[in-house]
């Protein structure tokens, strides 16, 4: 396939899943999208195994070289999981059918929840670096400027013309994460809030971010939404986390800069928690209830 096909045939999701079927007896009913510095997620799968993307069929892969990314089988505290290391994001030159390609092969092997994570700017003054902020809903700024995954022909047998998206973050599991968080000790730094996807790849000038703010964002980021779009319209279940790798500016006076590599060192601080708290949560997740 191409890295930048703007839209693909049902038949071409089903051949990758088929594909994957018959290459591991793993059936996963949770597939987790690991955010950027978060792909250690995927190192507590047990009875693994692991598939470069460029090795599987009709998927997506990176041709810049050392952005490998891999899918891995496993089970994740006796849950049958799949993890994605390494998304697809618009600002490689993706577009959203591409970045959204592995969604709808999760679906056509029988996941029936994503646990979306990424690295994310905080808006909301009141959160700090290191927090994790649970998603309880998004601004789709792509999707305003007409980059929605489901422009286009739609196909009945992934979902509906128009998909709801008032209820795009699955309340119980939500509910779950608190309360995990809670048993974890870690709910201290347990947020909850709005997630604004802007394409990048620059960060936001202050104008910008005032903006974000006045619109009612808590984290801004450049990925995630398209992903949750898709998986909505197919009826999965979302639980989406952001780690806050830093404070956005919004002050001409401050002197602080973002940079990609404070977004990385923060994922690296806090990914052992966001680790412990996604594999408990997953543990508890029962494919067919409410959880
Ligand atoms: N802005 C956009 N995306 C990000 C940021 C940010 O400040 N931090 C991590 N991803």
């Amino acid at each position: 396939m191409s890295s930048s096909q703007c839209s693909y045939m049902y038949e071409e999701y089903k051949e990758t899943a088929d594909w994957l079927l018959t290459h591991t007896d793993i059936r996963p009913k949770v597939a987790i999208i690991c955010g950027t510095g978060l792909g250690g997620l995927a190192d507590l799968l047990v009875n693994k195994t692991v598939f470069p993307y460029k090795d599987i069929p009709r998927f997506p892969h990176s041709t810049v070289e050392g952005h490998a990314g891999q899918l891995v089988f496993g089970e994740l505290k006796g849950k049958q999981c799949v993890c994605m290391q390494g998304r697809f994001h618009f600002y490689e030159g993706y577009n959203t059918a591409t970045v959204t390609y592995p969604v709808r092969v999760f679906y056509l092997l029988g996941v029936k929840t994503l646990i979306v994570t990424n690295a994310a700017g905080g808006i909301n003054p009141s959160f700090k670096i290191g927090d994790i902020m649970l998603i309880k809903d998004h601004i789709n700024f792509p999707g305003f400027a007409g980059q929605n995954p489901l422009c286009g022909q739609n196909e009945e047998r992934f979902g509906v013309r128009f998909p709801c998206m008032s209820d795009a973050y699955d309340k119980s599991l939500a509910q779950l994460t608190k309360e995990t968080a809670k048993e974890l000790c870690c709910n201290s730094f347990l947020q909850h809030g709005v997630y604004c996807m802007l394409a990048g790849p620059t960060f936001e000038t202050i104008a910008e971010c005032k903006m974000l703010q006045l619109l009612g964002a808590d984290a801004v980021g450049m990925s995630t939404v398209p992903e949750v779009v898709v998986a909505r319209h197919c009826g999965l279940r979302v639980l989406g986390l952001s780690l806050i790798t830093n404070q956005v500016v919004s002050d001409y006076d401050s002197e602080d800069h973002a940079n990609h590599d404070e977004v990385l060192e923060i994922g690296r601080m806090r990914t052992d928690v966001l680790k412990e708290l996604v594999s408990h949560v997953v543990a508890k997740t029962e494919p067919n209830s409410q959880l």
